[in-house]
């Protein structure tokens, strides 16, 4: 379904406006300072889902939008997706991304983090230019909150007591809150009522948990191929996620005692070990469980949208969210 050259297919019903919104993408990118083309198009040519940009596409054309800032939303949206990649590889010292050595493996965390900063900001001037006092305060709301999540994180790393309410909090606010954001955005340009602005928050809210749930699977179970990045990258940084709360809770005690092992040194050595331990007991099932779980709140909660191709696909995509291994 997708777009990009890491096995992703395009995203059919808004295939042609998703040419535009890339066409923006690289256009922002441009600057007179070398290399923040050189990393900008690094990144953005190493491809990706799109997956952010195609959801505000799909709300605001279910909803019957017929305006002229779909595109440019859409691309800032991806940007700021785009900017925290930047600087979360640089905080989790990732080697790997959409398939490619990473921007800091190549150029660097200082280029990294400062590019990360230009992309950022670059955001903040196309959203002027749509001039639409509410969207600056979702995207100021959602971006301030990604930051918390991401320290949040930061806070909790080599702490094997983080509990799955804690865990929930974070992925919430590092990863839902950006998807909430694009398809708020989505049914707020399209003029929709209010209870379908929610219910598009909300189906943006469940879809970004679902997403990050499934990430947080893949970690440890997803084929590096297909994810385009380093399995174990999360147990190296020593940071809890829902299949290792889960094991700790119900594995036994060795497997506890390993997991907190690890977590507590932060590194990979143990990796096939905690893998295997994953394995026997139902901790990928239950992260997998609460994924379909949220899926299928986000489907519920665009019930009342009329019925339209869009509408389909964002069926789709939910479902995708949960059962997706790339
Ligand atoms: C990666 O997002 C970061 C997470 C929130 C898990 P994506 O999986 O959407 O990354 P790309 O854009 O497709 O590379
Ligand atoms: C996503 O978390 C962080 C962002 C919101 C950028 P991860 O650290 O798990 O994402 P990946 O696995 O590096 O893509
Ligand atoms: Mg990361
Ligand atoms: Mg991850």
């Amino acid at each position: 379904m997708m777009t990009g050259n890491n096995g992703n297919a395009p995203i059919l019903s808004v295939v042609s406006d998703m040419a535009s919104v890339d066409r923006i993408i690289r256009e922002q990118l441009h600057s007179d300072v070398a290399l923040i083309n050189q990393i900008g198009e690094y990144i953005v040519n190493a491809g990706g889902k799109r997956i952010r940009p195609s959801l505000l596409l799909l709300f605001a054309k279910a909803l019957g939008y017929s305006g002229e800032h779909h595109h440019t939303l859409a691309a800032m949206i991806e940007l700021i997706h785009t900017s925290t990649l930047l600087h979360d590889d640089v905080v989790d010292e990732s080697s790997l991304r959409r398939g490619q050595p990473t921007a800091n493996a190549l150029f660097g965390n200082a280029a990294s983090v400062l590019v990360g900063d230009f992309i950022y900001t670059r955001t903040f001037q196309m959203m002027l230019a749509v001039e639409n006092m509410r969207i600056m305060h979702i995207m100021a709301n959602a971006t301030n909150i990604i930051a918390e999540g991401e320290v949040m994180q930061l806070m909790s790393l080599r702490d094997a007591s983080v509990t799955e309410a804690q865990y929930m909090q974070v992925i919430h606010a590092k990863t839902a809150a950006l998807f909430e954001a694009a398809t708020t955005i989505g049914a707020l340009i399209a003029g929709a009522p209010e209870p379908t602005i929610t219910a598009a928050a909300e189906y943006g809210k469940q879809f970004g948990i679902a997403f990050q749930l499934v990430d947080d699977a893949l970690d440890y179970t997803g084929n590096a191929d297909d994810i385009g990045k380093s399995l174990g990258d999360d147990l190296r940084e020593g940071k809890m996620t829902l299949p290792l709360i889960r094991l700790m809770q119900t594995g036994t005690d060795k497997q506890a005692q390993l997991v907190r092992q690890c977590i507590e040194n932060g590194n990979n050595d143990n990796f096939d070990a905690i893998v295997e331990a994953l394995s026997s007991s139902d901790s990928i099932q239950y992260a997998r469980g609460l994924a379909q779980h949220a899926a299928q709140a986000a489907a519920r909660a665009i019930t009342p949208l009329p019925h339209s191709q869009f509408k389909e696909t964002l069926l789709e995509l939910a479902a995708f969210a949960a059962d997706r291994n790339h």
